[in-house]
């Protein structure tokens, strides 16, 4: 079983991303274990203080190194990590690729950032990898995280029920899946494209290549 702990300073936030759907099921058969960690409950600080004003002077509180050390030393106590993984716009983005290759990986910590920033000494000390899921700027890690649980979820094997919808996904060949289409064949004055209703498999797979091709020569050219 694949161990995922978040931790974060607002865990409210992560109640629902796990609580419905593929992740829920993943969760439900024992494939994966995701635990959420509230940074308050690291904190040394009677107040549960886990944020300071910055050093030099500039708006916006950053999260302390100290209960995010406390947190991840704890977990470290139980169990090995293939990646401590902080998300932040300002890193690298995560492809299908990376989503791969954490989905085989061992177990993962992933640190939700929050307000300013975080003390830089927990970027370059505590954390192994980091990720942007696009450039924009969100009020916090937490979607993000979620964002980055589900993309390896789903790659596990044994998630799926039927394994080859994720090997057919977008991106996993570096083209964009054609289009889909379902009953009725004709909405209104809406008609599904006469091949997919031919019953012929080989010009059903031309007209899909095709089709798969034209969208990434658009949207990835
Ligand atoms: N935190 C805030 N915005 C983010 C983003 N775009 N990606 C990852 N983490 C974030």
């Amino acid at each position: 079983m694949k161990i995922i702990d978040i931790i974060s300073a607002t865990p409210e936030l992560l109640k629902s991303p796990f609580s419905g759907s593929i992740m829920s099921r993943a969760i439900e058969k024992g494939i994966v274990q995701i635990n959420i960690h509230d940074l308050k409950d690291f904190s040394n600080n009677n107040k549960k203080q886990i944020d300071d004003y910055q050093y030099g002077g500039g708006s916006g509180m950053v999260l302390m190194i100290e209960p995010i050390d406390n947190c991840i030393s704890h977990l470290k106590k139980s169990n090995d990590y293939s990646e401590v993984i902080f998300m932040t716009p300002d890193a690298k983005k995560l492809t299908q690729k990376i989503s791969n290759k954490l989905s085989i990986s061992g177990n993962l910590i992933i640190l939700c950032g929050h307000y300013k920033g975080i003390d830089q000494r927990v970027r370059d000390n505590l954390v192994t990898m980091e990720l942007s899921i696009g450039d924009y700027v969100l009020s916090g890690g937490e979607l993000p995280a979620a964002v980055l649980c589900d993309s390896i979820i789903r790659l596990i094997p044994g998630v799926l029920n039927d394994e080859t919808s994720a090997l057919e996904d977008s991106f996993q060949d570096g083209l964009i899946a054609p289009p889909v289409y379902t009953r009725p064949s004709k909405y209104k004055n809406l008609k599904v494209p006469e091949i997919l209703l031919s019953g012929d498999p080989k010009k059903v797979k031309e007209w899909r290549e095709k089709k798969s091709d034209e969208k990434t020569k658009v949207i990835k050219p």
